[in-house]
């Protein structure tokens, strides 16, 4: 373990009322769900099209039953419970510690969890909605069951998430950037800092007490302030609120 690390993460947030965790699938491997860059996350497991193009836009609009088929078998993993680093996350908000988590992943387990600002840059597979008519539909619609889930207008219905190809929601992207500009401590976790526009917000920030805590290293790690490369519910587990 970093003691020295964490010695000083610890004393920037008791030292804070502005904190903003960003954070990626890193946060959620603690609860069973793998990531997708690791070497046993999802890009490196067999499939008959690589997940990176399962995962666009017009592979959805060609192939919905394939799409499907992926989300049923990889997305949606059942009995997923948050962890030691979601726990810490909505205790530090509740102790008025923390302004925001933004997060790239769509597991929900923040909210679960507990955290109430949870910024979903990439969407959400709890929440479903017709491609047509936008229609919302409950996520049994699309995470059970077999086939391709229709509303009653005939349209696709798909879940709520950002798919390659897709631009990101302008108002959540804005405001992550208000969030991380004003921010005193950033704290980015969990996240192989690759995919863009989400990797891009770190560059927001002007603090000089930018933390990355993720098992392996990032572009970024030159960048910040402190580094620590364990795993994010070990290290959080022995932040003191
Ligand atoms: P990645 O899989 O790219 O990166 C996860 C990072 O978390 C890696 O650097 C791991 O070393 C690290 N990690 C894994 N377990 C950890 C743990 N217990 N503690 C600390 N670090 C850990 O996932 P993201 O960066 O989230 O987008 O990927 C970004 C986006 O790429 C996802 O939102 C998804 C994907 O394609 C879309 O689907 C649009």
């Amino acid at each position: 373990m970093d003691i020295e690390g964490i010695r000083k993460l610890n004393d920037w947030v008791r030292e804070s009322d502005n904190i903003v965790f960003f954070g990626g699938a890193g946060v959620s491997t603690e609860s069973g769900i793998p990531d997708f860059r690791s070497v046993d996350g999802l890009y490196h497991q067999k499939w008959k099209y690589p997940p990176e193009q399962i995962l666009s836009h017009s592979f959805f609009e060609r192939n919905p039953e394939e799409y499907y088929r992926f989300h049923r078998e990889k997305l949606v993993i059942e009995g997923v419970k948050p962890n030691r680093a979601h726990l810490k996350l909505a205790e530090l908000e509740q102790a008025g510690k923390l302004r925001a988590v933004i997060t790239q992943n769509i597991d929900g387990l923040h909210q679960e969890a507990g955290s109430k600002k949870v910024l979903e840059l990439h969407g959400s597979i709890l929440r479903a909605y017709c491609s047509r008519c936008r229609k919302p539909y409950p996520q049994e619609v699309i995470n059970h069951g077999e086939g391709v889930p229709r509303c009653s207008c005939g349209g696709v219905i798909r879940p709520d998430i950002v798919l390659y190809e897709e631009p990101l929601d302008q108002d959540i992207m804005e405001e992550s950037v208000r969030l991380i500009r004003n921010a005193e401590v950033l704290i980015i976790g969990g996240t192989s800092l690759n995919v863009y526009p989400a990797a891009g917000l770190i560059r927001y920030y002007r603090g000089s007490r930018l933390v990355l805590v993720n098992l392996g290293e990032t572009p970024y790690d030159s960048y910040a302030d402190l580094v620590i490369h364990e795993k994010i519910g070990e290290v959080f587990s022995q932040i003191t609120v």
